[in-house]
């Protein structure tokens, strides 16, 4: 049974408290905030060994296998060495860190002491995303055109003061689904965003993956409905996968006309196509606990570095800012080098 310690109980940290007191394996569980309102919350509503107020004071005084790390971004870096000093294995809730310079230094530090490290892209353990990269598999990457990303909804209720924006906030969870859908570098980028007082509230993204897909994103904190969508076109009919309701359909361009003409596009331009759709089975998961348990895996070293790219998500996401502010397409094939 393992002893684990959570930082920060805000709105990310309580399911992450409910998720690791359902885990089996482990045993106690160690919290840390700084607002003792919140601590003594969670300490009631879960069964919680002991709680404190300091990173610092917990690391010193328990002996942990590791540490959940759910403070506001702009922290990640900080808490993150602090807690590298006790050679403890650690998830750092998304994104790594504020910008890439601390991104790769975490990374380096973590890996020169050989200390498993882990990012919560939490999309990664979506069934509904396994079984999409599944079926564009078998459809053929060759055949995908174009994938539209869609993460909107209103503004994050959060217990404390954030310095992000919706492009920090949500950006790197896409990045990290087309990096592991197709196994792909993003090559070129473009963005436009709105500010809103402090910071940016809505963005719209172009991208171009590998030689010859497109794809474009929408993050928004303006939105009134939280949507979670993936779009994949292919040259065989359209997938669309619900992220929230974990729901996978395909929308076959199947052609009620056979007049000889195979070309899929023309056959769309002139309606020649049934709007059949088949919706898959998935077999639905808590992403969060598919992550944890992946977690409570790498501490015994039978999980590896699970290659979501921490580095190059960030490097992309300065090139996405880069691109709002010279407002062009800026290149991203050098943001995979050395990691
Ligand atoms: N994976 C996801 O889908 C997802 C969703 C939401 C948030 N997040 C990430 O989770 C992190 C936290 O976001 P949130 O929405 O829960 O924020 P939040 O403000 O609701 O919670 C953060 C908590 O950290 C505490 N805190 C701040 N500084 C601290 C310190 N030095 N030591 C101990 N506690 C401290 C705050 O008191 C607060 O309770 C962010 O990095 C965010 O990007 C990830």
């Amino acid at each position: 049974m393992k002893r684990i310690g959570l930082v920060g109980v805000g709105s990310m940290g309580c399911n992450h408290a409910r998720v690791l007191r359902e885990l089996g394996g482990v045993g106690d569980l160690i919290i840390c905030d700084t607002n003792s309102k919140l601590v003594n919350g969670i300490s009631q509503k879960y069964r919680i060994a002991s709680c404190y107020k300091s990173v610092f004071e917990m690391m010193r005084k328990e002996k942990l296998d590791g540490v959940v790390l759910s403070t506001p971004t702009d922290t990640h870096y900080e808490i993150a060495k602090s807690i590298l000093e006790y050679e403890v294995p650690l998830l750092i809730e998304k994104p790594i860190s504020q910008n890439c310079n601390q991104a790769e230094e975490l990374v380096s530090r973590f890996r020169d002491k050989k200390i498993p490290l882990m990012i919560g892209y939490v999309e990664r353990f979506n069934p509904v995303i396994h079984q999409l990269k599944q079926v564009i598999v078998d459809i053929g990457i060759d055949k995908v055109l174009h994938i539209n990303l869609l993460r909107i909804g209103p503004f994050p209720v959060r217990s404390s003061l954030h310095t992000d924006g919706v492009v920090l906030d949500l950006s790197t969870h896409d990045l990290d689904i087309i990096h592991f859908l197709f196994g792909l570098k993003i090559a070129r980028v473009f963005m436009t965003t709105r500010m809103g007082e402090k910071a940016d509230i809505y963005a719209r993204a172009l991208l171009e993956i590998g030689n010859d897909i497109t794809a474009s994103c929408e993050w928004s904190w303006i939105s009134p409905q939280r949507k979670r969508f993936v779009e994949v076109f292919t040259s065989k009919g359209c997938l669309v996968a619900d992220l929230s309701r974990q729901d996978l359909f395909f929308y076959n361009h199947a052609p009620t006309d056979l007049d000889g003409d195979q070309d899929h596009f023309k056959l769309l331009q002139f309606g020649k196509f049934q709007n059949e759709f088949t919706k898959f089975s998935v077999t639905k998961k808590e992403p969060l606990k598919e992550e944890l348990i992946y977690f409570l895996k790498m501490i015994d070293n039978e999980a590896g570095d699970n290659s979501n790219q921490p580095v190059a998500l960030m490097r992309i996401l300065e090139k996405l800012y880069e691109s709002s502010h010279s407002r062009g397409y800026v290149d991203t094939n050098e943001c995979y080098a050395e990691y």
